[in-house]
């Protein structure tokens, strides 16, 4: 008698973990076919950055998006081409992506190399970041066919198998990314 009622005391599971796991199921199918990349992470889209280094060991995949965040009243978001990313002349924009919010998109749907750079002289301070978009990878083969209970089986196993540090981690970071 005693002891059912202890267990019948025991706390709910931590809502803090059950927040994660329902972020991570909600995520995760997204996350694994477009990321959207904050473009210099927690430095965002500033002068003195090193942008070659922000995108080595990256890849950017078809349908993911950039995600400049900065100072709308200096910096901008414009497409260029090699040469004039190279060169830093602004001059002729091939995309202007700058929307006047400081928080602008660039949806990354063409196979290419995208050179994105900032205006008013500010690429020379570094603000410039050339991304080569590759193809979808294939799928791995032991993935299952998207169909119901198996889905949701493959998702929960993978979400167990990971550290719950990095999950955490990830689940943070995709809502941040995302919101
Ligand atoms: C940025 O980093 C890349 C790769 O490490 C390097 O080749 C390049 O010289 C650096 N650029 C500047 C301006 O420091
Ligand atoms: C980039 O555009 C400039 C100006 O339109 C042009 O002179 C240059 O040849 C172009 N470079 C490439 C690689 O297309
Ligand atoms: C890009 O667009 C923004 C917002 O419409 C505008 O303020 C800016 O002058 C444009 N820049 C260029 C280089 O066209
Ligand atoms: C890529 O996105 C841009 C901006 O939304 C759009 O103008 C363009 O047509 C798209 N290109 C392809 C190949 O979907």
């Amino acid at each position: 008698m005693e002891r059912m009622k202890r267990v019948l005391s025991l706390p709910p599971p931590p809502m803090v973990l059950l927040f994660v796991a329902f972020t991570l199921l909600l995520l995760l199918p997204e996350e694994a076919s477009a990321t959207k990349w904050n473009v210099g992470d927690s430095k965002f889209w500033n002068p003195n950055i090193n942008y070659t280094e922000w995108t080595k060991g990256k890849h950017f995949y078809i349908d993911d998006w950039l995600y400049f965040v900065y100072d709308r009243n200096q910096m901008s978001v414009l497409e260029v081409n090699k040469t004039d990313y190279e060169s830093c002349n602004t001059n002729h924009p091939l995309v202007n992506w700058t929307r006047g919010a400081g928080r602008d998109v660039v949806p990354l749907n063409v196979t290419k190399t995208y050179y994105l750079v900032s205006g008013n002289g500010f690429c020379f301070s570094g603000m410039k970041v050339a991304v080569h978009v590759e193809k979808l990878p294939p799928p791995p083969k032991a993935s299952p066919i998207k169909s119901g209970a198996s889905t949701l089986f493959s998702s929960t196993g993978q979400i167990l198998l990971m550290p719950l540090v990095f999950s955490i981690g990830a689940a943070w970071d995709a809502f941040i990314h995302f919101w």
